[in-house]
């Protein structure tokens, strides 16, 4: 079954169960950690899509307790992405697995060009994505 996902490009990481959890406040996004449970284990994701936002991104709460921000489209032909848990690392959906670290850095599949990243920043559980760098 997964590697028919894989074929389809059909990612595992969620999208928001509660849409009014994010939001998109001009050049930056702003995400209530308080609902927003895709995010509360590290190692877990969730996908930003909609709302005018553009690029759509993958926000990971990474295994460092860090959270990230990334452009959701592979280098290599634009597929989503996810996180692999216990890894360090985030994968392409796509049957080439293009995987590359939290900051966007390909380490091995077919992309060979970095992911756009955002900054992240975190106050009074309010998860800020700056969109502008
Ligand atoms: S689209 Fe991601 S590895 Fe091909």
């Amino acid at each position: 079954m997964k590697f028919l996902k894989r074929i389809f490009g059909i990612c595992e990481t969620p999208s928001p169960a509660d849409p009014k959890a994010w939001s998109l406040n001009g050049p930056a996004v702003r995400i209530d950690l308080a609902c927003m449970p895709e995010l509360k284990n590290s190692g877990s994701g969730v996908r930003l899509e909609g709302k005018g936002l553009d690029p759509r991104l993958l926000v990971v709460h990474g295994d460092d307790g860090q959270y990230y921000a990334v452009a959701n489209r592979c280098a290599h032909m634009g597929r989503r992405i996810d996180v692999l848990a216990g890894s360090g690392q985030i994968q392409c959906c796509s049957v080439s697995k293009s995987t590359y670290t939290y900051d966007g850095q390909p380490v091995s599949g077919a992309a060979k060009t970095p992911l756009n990243t955002f900054p992240t920043a975190v106050e009074n559980n309010i998860l800020t994505i700056h969109l502008r760098k």
